[in-house]
């Protein structure tokens, strides 16, 4: 079946779009989702067969009269050569780059004293550095003197992420990115922001109905971060002393039903 979509069919005809990660999970519904708005979509990540798996099941889902293509392309966004070569290869099949969608990454959950170095810096390295570089090449290569829009994918790290503190700080550094690029690059008709996730959103950022809206970090949560935390804080015995005095004596009195990690 067709990926469903709220917005007009042939809004994105005849436009270019790259989905990093494009071959599972959000990046795949984003590039179908694309793709069933007349955008022609290159799929990159480090797999190729899954890449042209997920190509082949993102065509066979279009319409016959959308006449737009998904083009699976082989890049580890953690190599600039690689990434260089991705948007080369695209411009010289589609002659032109719309859009990037840098949503591919990867982290594993680790108390933070128990991640190596070799670890955080491949999260740092595909979240971070590869969105740079995603970035970075595309808009030397054609949106400086042509425009476009990018969004990033990030993930709500509002609150910090206890458990995966490495894409907590990365996503946060990717969220401040956006920032930055958001005013280096609006000269040249550029607008990025970033979206903590999901594919609607994301195609009505990449849509002239966002025309005015750049350098932000849109939350997908349904509220989420303003009413829970996944985080337990256990009690504990070590908070340090009130210094004496009166103050402290009301205030010990005050707190004494009150169990530590209420406070
Ligand atoms: N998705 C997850 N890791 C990736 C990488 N290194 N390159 C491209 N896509 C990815």
């Amino acid at each position: 079946m067709a990926a469903r979509s709220v917005f007009l069919p042939g809004l994105f005809g005849d436009k270019v779009a790259i989905v990093t990660g494009g071959g599972t999970g959000i990046g795949k519904a984003i590039a179908g989702e694309l793709l069933g708005l007349g955008c022609n979509v290159v799929i990159a990540s480090r797999k190729l067969d899954r890449l042209k798996e997920a190509a082949k099941d993102l065509v066979s889902r279009i319409s016959p009269a959308n006449p737009s293509s998904v083009t699976a392309l082989q890049c580890n966004i953690r190599r600039e050569e690689e990434v260089e070569s991705l948007v080369e290869a695209t411009l010289k099949q589609y002659g032109r780059i719309d859009f990037l969608v840098n949503n591919g990454g990867g982290q594993f959950p680790s108390p933070t004293e128990a991640i190596s170095a070799k670890g955080w810096n491949a999260v740092i390295e595909t979240n971070l550095t590869g969105t740079f570089y995603c970035c970075k090449a595309v808009y030397n290569a054609w949106m400086r003197e042509h425009g476009g829009a990018i969004v990033n994918i990030v993930a709500g790290m509002w609150n910090g992420f206890p458990g995966m503190s490495h894409t907590g700080a990365a996503r946060a550094a990717v969220d401040n990115l956006t920032k930055s690029l958001a005013i280096e690059w609006a000269h040249s008709g550029v607008r990025i922001n970033s979206v903590a996730p999901i594919s609607a959103m994301v195609c009505f950022l990449l849509s002239p109905a966002a025309s005015f809206i750049s350098g932000e970090t849109v939350k997908v949560d349904a509220g989420q971060s303003l009413y829970r935390s996944h985080w337990e804080v256990p009690d504990h015995n070590r908070w340090p002393e009130a210094p004496e005095g009166e103050n402290a004596d009301t205030l010990k009195k005050l707190l004494s039903n009150v169990p530590p990690s209420k406070l």
